[in-house]
C-alpha cells in the first residue's frame, strides 16, 4: 500500500491510497498558491483541523458537489450540516472517527476557531490537529497551532509523517517547529502554513538545514502542486 501525500500551498493537502483519497483543510479559492482549481478536486472524505476561512475554505462546494463525507470538530461539523453539507461527522478532541480507508483522531491545537462571514464570526467550537491513519501510514496534521508540551504524548501515536506549520505570527515559526520536531520524533516532516501572504513568509531550506542538522528527521517542502509518495 502506497500513500501520496500532495500539497496545495498553504494548509491544504491531499492523501491518496487504493484509489481512496482525502482532502485536507482544502482552501484553494483565494489561495495564491494554489495550482489547481476547486472544481477540479474531489474526495471521499475531508478532514478539518478548525473553522477559519484559510482551511474551511472550498469544504462546502466540494462537499455538495462530491458527496464527500466531512468530518470536524463538532460545532464546526454541525453548522457545516447546517450550510447544507449532507454528510458531516462531528468529532471531538480524543475521539478515533473511522472513515472510507482510514480513521482520524482529534488532538488539541492552541490557536482560534471561527468562520467570517459578510454577517460576522461564527463561533465554531475549538481548533484541533488530526492523527491520520490511512495508506498504512500515520500522519499528524498540526494544524494551526504554537508549540505545546502534549506533543510528546502526540508522539506516542509512532508518527511517519508530521506536517507542521511554519510561518509565525498566526501559528508557531521556524524555531518552534524545530522544537516540536524534537518532540514528535517523526522521520519526515513536512512544512505548511507559509509564503501566502506578506506576514507569514519563510525560508523553507532554512528550516530544512536548521532540522535536519539537529534531528534525524528529514524535511520535505513541497512546492504547492507537488506530491511525494511513501
Ligand atoms: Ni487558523
Ligand atoms: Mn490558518
Amino acid at each position: 500500500m502506497a500513500l501520496t501525500i500532495t500539497y496545495f500551498g498553504h494548509a491544504a493537502f491531499s492523501l491518496e491510497a487504493d484509489g481512496t483519497s482525502v482532502l485536507i483543510d482544502p482552501f484553494i479559492t483565494g489561495n495564491p498558491l494554489a495550482t489547481v482549481e476547486a472544481k477540479d478536486l474531489s474526495a471521499d472524505t475531508i478532514l478539518l483541523t478548525h473553522a477559519h476561512n484559510d482551511h474551511v475554505g472550498d469544504t462546502i462546494e466540494i462537499a455538495k458537489r462530491t458527496g464527500a463525507t466531512v468530518v470536524a470538530t463538532f460545532e464546526l461539523g454541525t453548522w457545516l450540516g447546517q450550510q447544507g453539507v449532507a454528510n458531516t461527522v462531528p468529532a471531538n478532541h480524543g475521539g478515533t472517527v473511522a472513515f472510507k480507508g482510514g480513521t482520524v483522531k482529534f488532538t488539541p491545537a492552541w490557536h482560534t476557531s471561527s468562520f467570517q462571514t459578510d454577517e460576522g464570526f461564527v463561533a465554531a467550537g475549538l481548533p484541533a490537529g488530526l492523527v491520520v491513519r490511512f495508506g498504512g501510514k500515520t500522519t499528524y496534521f498540526a494544524g494551526d497551532t504554537c508549540l505545546f508540551l502534549d506533543m510528546r504524548l502526540i508522539a506516542e501515536e509512532d508518527l511517519d509523517v508530521a506536517v507542521l506549520p511554519i510561518g509565525d505570527h498566526f501559528t508557531m515559526g521556524p524555531k518552534d517547529a524545530l522544537r516540536a520536531v524534537e518532540m514528535l520524533r517523526a522521520p519526515m516532516i513536512i512544512p505548511s502554513h507559509y509564503n501566502t501572504f506578506p506576514p507569514i513568509e519563510q525560508d523553507a531550506q532554512a528550516f530544512q538545514r536548521d532540522v535536519e542538522s539537529a534531528t534525524a528527521s528529514k524535511v520535505i517542502p513541497l512546492a504547492p502542486g507537488e506530491s511525494t509518495a511513501l
